[in-house]
C-alpha cells in the first residue's frame, strides 16, 4: 500500500518520541512492502515561533492533502502563565481539529499485564480493564458562541452548543465500535442540569432502537468521575460531549497504571489523526528520557483505523508489550532499575520488527 504521512511533532517532547514513531513506521514498511512517504510541518508553540501562527495554513495544506496524520504535542511553559497572550499555542490544535473536520476522539483504557501493579487502584479493581472513550471534539464549550468578557472585564462567559447532527455523528460511532465490543454503550451527561445534555440523552435514546444488540446505560458525570474509579471494569464503550471527555480521559489515561502510555485517534469526516495522549512534557524536552511508547501505540491506531491494517497494527502492540516484559523500558517505567533512553527504545522496537 501507498501511505503518505503528514508529521506534525509540535512542542517539548513531540519531535523527539514522533522520531521514535517513525522508526517504528518505516520498519513496518520495510516488512510489509508499503511504500511510505512522509511530510513534516509546525503545529503548535514550534508554529508561532517559525511564522507567527499556531496552526499555518502550509500546515493545513499538508495535513489535509495526507492519507493520516501522526501529531506529537503542543504546549509550552512561555505561554501557560500569561493569560493575556493573544496567540496561544493550544488555538493549534483546536483550529487543527475544526479544519479537518475531526469530531471524534477515540481515546481508550487498557491494562499491560507487566504494568497493571504499578495502577493506583486496588489490582482486583484494575487487571483487565478495557473500554474506550468517543469524545466529542469540535463542538460544544470549547468553540460555542458568545465567549468573551462584558466590556469592563468584569464578567465572562462561555457558551456550550450542540446541535442534533453533532451528536449523532458521535453517538453512531460509539455504537458502532460497542458492537465490534461487547456491546455496552454508556452515555455521559449531565441531563439532570444542563440543556445541551438532555439533547445528547434525547437523540441516543432515538438511536438506541437502531442498534438492538447494544445494551445502552445513562449515567451522570459525575457518577461516571467516581465509577471509573471505583468499578472501570464496568465499562466498555462510553461516548461524551468535548468538555466531560476532555476531563474524565485524562482520569481514565492514569487508572489502568501505564501514565503516559495511552494512545489516541481523532476521526472525522475524511483525514484521520494520531497523537498520544500524554501533552508536551516541557521538563523533559530534548533530553532523551521520555517515554515514546504512547506514540508508537498511536501509530499502531494509525494503521488500524485509517489503513485497516490489522496485522501491522498487531505487530507494534506485541513488540511494544515485548519491550515491557523484558523491561527495554524508559526510566519512567523502568522502577529504578536499568532503563533507555527514548532514541534506544525506538531503535530496539523497529529492530525487533525487523528481526
Ligand atoms: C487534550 C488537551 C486539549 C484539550 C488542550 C491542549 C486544548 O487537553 O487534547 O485533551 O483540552 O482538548
Ligand atoms: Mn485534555
Amino acid at each position: 500500500m501507498e501511505m503518505n504521512i503528514a508529521l506534525l511533532p509540535g512542542d517539548g517532547i513531540g519531535p523527539e518520541v514522533i522520531d521514535q514513531a517513525v522508526k517504528v513506521v518505516k520498519a513496518i514498511g520495510q516488512k510489509f512492502g508499503h511504500k511510505i512517504t512522509f511530510t513534516e510541518a509546525v503545529v503548535g508553540a514550534a508554529a508561532i515561533d517559525a511564522t507567527g501562527e499556531p496552526y499555518p495554513d502550509s500546515t493545513h495544506e499538508i495535513a489535509a492533502a495526507s492519507d493520516a496524520v501522526l501529531f506529537g504535542a503542543i504546549g509550552d511553559p512561555k505561554y501557560d502563565n500569561d493569560p493575556k497572550a493573544k496567540v496561544r499555542p493550544e488555538q493549534g490544535l483546536l483550529l487543527m481539529r475544526q479544519k479537518l473536520g475531526l469530531f471524534a476522539n477515540v481515546r481508550p483504557t487498557f491494562t499491560f499485564p507487566s504494568l497493571v501493579h504499578k495502577s493506583p487502584l486496588k489490582l482486583d479493581r484494575v487487571d483487565g480493564v478495557d473500554f474506550v472513550f468517543f469524545r466529542e471534539l469540535t463542538g460544544g464549550i470549547y468553540f460555542g458562541e458568545p465567549r468573551g468578557r462584558n466590556e469592563q472585564g468584569t464578567k465572562a462567559f462561555d457558551t456550550n452548543v450542540y446541535s442534533k447532527h453533532e451528536i449523532v455523528r458521535l453517538a453512531r460511532m460509539g455504537f458502532e465500535a460497542a458492537q465490534k465490543r461487547r456491546k455496552l454503550l454508556t452515555c455521559v451527561d449531565k441531563a439532570n442540569v444542563m440543556a445541551t445534555s438532555r439533547l445528547w440523552r434525547e437523540t441516543v435514546q432515538e438511536l438506541a432502537p437502531e442498534y438492538p444488540d447494544v445494551k445502552v446505560e445513562y449515567e451522570f458525570v459525575d457518577a461516571v468521575a467516581m465509577r471509573l474509579i471505583q468499578w472501570p471494569k464496568a465499562y466498555d464503550v462510553l461516548i461524551t460531549e468535548n468538555l466531560f471527555g476532555d476531563i474524565l480521559t485524562d482520569e481514565a489515561s492514569v487508572i489502568s497504571g501505564s501514565m503516559g502510555l495511552m494512545p489516541s485517534a481523532s476521526l472525522g469526516t475524511s483525514i484521520k489523526l494520531f497523537e498520544p495522549i500524554h501533552g508536551s512534557y516541557p521538563q523533559a524536552a530534548g533530553k532523551d528520557i521520555a517515554n515514546p511508547l504512547a506514540t508508537v501505540l498511536s501509530a499502531a491506531m494509525m494503521f488500524d483505523y485509517a489503513f485497516d491494517l490489522k496485522e501491522e497494527a498487531q505487530l507494534i502492540s506485541d513488540v511494544v508489550n515485548l519491550s515491557l516484559d523484558e523491561g527495554y523500558v524508559t526510566e519512567d517505567i523502568a522502577d529504578g532499575g536499568t532503563s533507555y533512553k527514548t532514541s534506544e527504545v525506538g531503535d530496539w522496537l523497529a529492530a525487533k520488527i525487523l528481526a
